[in-house]
């Protein structure tokens, strides 16, 4: 078996299964944490009757967030979008309604606005296109005043698709819009086209886009401290059926295209058209995944300090027959891409008998190199502008938009391959953490509605917690950040979360084991805190999650039971981390699953107690952290048997309907007693050669009726204390967390996914 590019290589996501599996139980890489849906931590959007929460627009300078949904446009507050400050209607007409429904579409549905794109303009106002009832239509908005107001008018063909259901893609760049998207009713013209007053498209050509999926656009300056006086280049991320592919059955590859700001087409060759459309294909492999994974979204990270050849597109992939479930992200550098296009090879069609085949080209490249922009070289030789462009080159780019070699991601693997509810969306924040370092802190969005913010330090991915966004699973749809917030939106509403909840750690060692950069302990406070919020030192360790910095803490005080025989008694201990195991121990006796005994993500469950159940029990959680195990005593219980027996209310009611029940038997054995007696008196009946004892009046159960119900039974608190191997950790508070389903949900995936995985490899 090859190795495999795995990066979510932590002793973490090896943990419950380390004694089972090999690397391959990274796909399973379980989140530290997982937290349900909280009205109080998540601020929601949602107008009724209206869906489709799908666009937005950050306006940081306002402090709003513009949303765009069906038939509406909202301002929303920016730090809490659960306030609106104003909306605007963009319903389509009742004629509009019927030419739609007339051409076949649902009028409920399909002949609605779909809001698009909103985009900010240089003038403040904002660019604002809708599907319009398969007739898209654009315009302008502006806020004033509190105000929404909105003036269509536009075309929004090629702008904006027709069909609701179709992809698309744009960005504004010096208030001109590049929009990839199909410009027919039908949807099969599709076009990467810039509106502007020199508007310019693709060909209309399977060599250059093949039934796409348009994902993403974005701007790279890269006319900025370029030696050779290079343009700025528009990026565009798509996926489509390959041309190239020698295969049976059609095969979607994700593709990187770029184009060049000053690009105006050619003067005969390529009229109106891109002289500079180059594309490749993006790669991210997946294991030993023979079938390409399909890019679903990007994230264009730069470094204001840095060259934009250091910037990087963070993309989410998702497989194409939905047989592995695996996803995964890649990060790519942009620097690396811009070589593929402006020193790579080219592939060109040959005819092979009756099909085409796609090859390398080895032939003499013309001069100016197809597809480069417009730089001092060119100029040199005379050619200012595209429309300059001798038809030797413009032809070779006509017939070969393809470059041969495919972009490889940063390090040649993935940072990240989950089994389990599809990817949709990224965004990325570099956090400075207290060590100095900056870490890419991922957020990545699910189809079942789940946030995971996740690290990836020296190829180690490491999911912190994933958040569940919505109060049902909705897919999320599009996701956006701003300062210390996350933006997402579904079909259902809009959603904002805080980047960190650091209050959800209890203890310094929780704190630091959850290596969130963007939190830190507090030893002055006893609490687990935002970095930004303080100036004083925090207890932080992102790379290593070492909590030996974390002080000593107080022992666990011991928690005194008392239970009675036959009583089903639960001990409770839960794990803010799913990553923990725990054991337990009676007496420094190691325990074990039984029938009797039964080991719980959340506790210890002793059915039908005994005198050998009493004794001194200890739950210990251990957590392994880089290498390192920290074992927390998390609870501690002296459990001692009643003389009275006392039990559970439970166990008094059965044991009252019990004791009634022998009772009548009694009286009833009694009865016959005296018949029998009363018949061999009176010699109605022979005596038996041997008398069998007869039992009768009633044993130990009837005292159960009297018993009373154990006080610790239910309610009782739980005493948390976080030791590591050589020394105590305080715990400051009794905090139980509740997420012990979650826990148990963790470990079912990852068993039941073991079957797979070892079916995989056997591949
Ligand atoms: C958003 O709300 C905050 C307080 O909740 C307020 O101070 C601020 O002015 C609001 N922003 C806008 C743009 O209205
Ligand atoms: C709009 O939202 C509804 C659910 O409210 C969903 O069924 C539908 O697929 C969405 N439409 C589009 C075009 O995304």
């Amino acid at each position: 078996m090859a190795v495999h590019p795995l990066v979510c290589i932590s002793s973490f996501c090896l943990l419950p299964l380390a004694f089972m599996l090999d690397q391959d139980s990274t796909l399973d890489c379980v989140p530290r944490r997982s937290v349900p849906y909280h009205s109080e931590s998540a601020h929601i959007f949602h107008e009724e009757g209206v869906s489709n929460y799908t666009t937005m627009l950050l306006r940081e300078d306002l402090g709003l967030l513009f949303l765009g949904a069906r038939e509406a446009v909202y301002a929303l507050n920016l730090s809490d979008i659960s306030k609106k400050q104003a909306s605007v209607k963009w319903e389509v007409t009742q004629q509009q309604k019927a030419d739609c429904q007339g051409k076949g579409k649902e009028p409920e549905t399909e002949c609605k606005n779909y809001i698009r794109i909103l985009h900010k303009m240089a003038d403040d106002r904002m660019y604002v296109c809708g599907t319009n009832a398969y007739n898209p239509e654009c315009g302008y908005m502006s806020y004033a005043g509190g105000k929404l107001t909105l003036e269509p008018g536009e075309d929004g063909k090629g702008k904006c698709p027709f069909d609701p259901f179709q992809s698309y893609a744009s960005i504004m760049v010096d208030d001109d819009l590049y929009s990839a998207t199909s410009m027919n009713f039908l949807g099969s013209e599709p076009v990467l086209m810039r509106s502007s007053s020199s508007p310019i498209r693709t060909e209309l050509r399977n060599s250059w886009l093949n039934e796409p999926t348009f994902v993403s656009m974005a701007h790279m300056p890269e006319s900025q401290q370029s030696p050779k006086e290079d343009d700025d280049k528009v990026y565009l991320f798509f996926s489509e059926t390959a041309v190239e592919c020698d295969c049976y059955n059609k095969l979607v590859v994700s593709r990187v295209a770029r184009v060049c700001k000053g690009d105006l087409g050619g003067e005969r060759t390529l009229q109106k058209k891109w002289t500079s459309f180059l594309k490749a294909r993006l790669d991210c492999p997946v294991l030993d995944s023979q079938v390409p994974h399909v890019v679903r979204d990007t994230y264009r990270w730069c470094d204001p300090r840095k060259h934009w050849k250091d910037c990087l597109f963070f993309a989410v992939f998702t497989p194409q027959f939905d047989t592995s479930q695996l996803s995964a992200v890649c990060s790519y550098r942009v620097g690396d891409i811009s070589k593929v296009f402006a020193e790579g090879k080219f592939k060109t069609p040959v005819a092979v008998e009756t099909f085409i085949k796609w090859v390398m080209y080895s032939g003499d490249v013309p001069v100016p190199r197809p597809g480069a922009c417009i730089d001092s070289e060119a100029r040199q030789a005379g050619i200012t502008q595209s429309l300059d462009l001798p038809d030797r080159t413009l032809q070779f780019i006509q017939d070969r938009p393809l470059m041969d070699q495919a972009i490889q991601p940063k390090e040649g693997k993935p940072l990240l391959v989950r089994r389990g509810p599809a990817f949709t969306c990224i965004v990325v924040q570099q956090v400075q953490a207290k060590d100095g370092g900056k870490y890419h802190v991922l957020f990545i969005g699910t189809e079942d509605g789940m946030l995971l913010k996740a690290i990836n330090h020296g190829d180690e991915m490491f999911i912190i917690e994933q958040v569940q966004l919505f109060p049902a699973p909705h897919s999320v749809k599009i996701l956006r950040f701003s300062k210390d917030l996350i933006y997402a939106g579904s079909d259902y509403a809009a959603v904002q979360v805080p980047v960190a909840t650091c209050g959800r750690s209890s203890s310094c060692l929780d704190c630091v084991l959850a290596r969130d950069p963007h939190c830190g302990w507090d030893d002055v406070t006893g609490s687990c805190i935002a970095i930004s919020a303080t100036e004083r030192g925090l207890i932080q360790s992102v790379k290593e999650g070492d909590a030996s910095l974390c002080p000593t803490a107080a022992p666990v005080p011991v928690v005194n039971r008392s239970i009675s025989p036959s009583e089903n008694v639960k001990l409770l201990c839960a794990s803010p981390s799913a990553l923990a195991i725990s054991s337990w121990e009676q007496d420094g006796r190691h325990l074990t699953s039984s029938r009797h005994l039964q080991l719980l993500p959340d506790g210890l469950l002793i059915l039908n107690a005994t005198e050998s159940d009493a004794g001194l029990y200890r739950c210990v959680w251990a957590e392994r952290s880089k290498g390192r195990k920290y074992v927390v005593a998390a609870a501690e219980y002296q459990l001692s048997m009643k003389g009275d027996s006392r039990s559970t209310p439970e166990a008094r009611r059965a044991g009252a309907s019990m004791a009634g029940w022998q009772t009548a038997v009694a009286v009833l054995l009694l009865l016959l007693l005296a018949l029998l007696a009363w018949n061999f008196y009176s010699g109605h009946l022979p005596l038996p050669r041997m008398c069998g004892k007869t039992r009768g009046g009633s044993d130990g159960s009837r005292d159960h009726a009297a018993d009373h119900p154990d006080p610790t039974a239910s309610g009782w608190s739980e005493d948390k204390l976080l030791v590591p191997s050589s020394h105590n950790f305080r715990s400051n508070n009794n905090h139980t967390d509740g997420n012990g389903g979650k826990e148990d949900d963790a470990t079912r995936v990852t068993l039941s996914s073991l079957q797979f995985i070892d079916d995989e490899s056997e591949i």
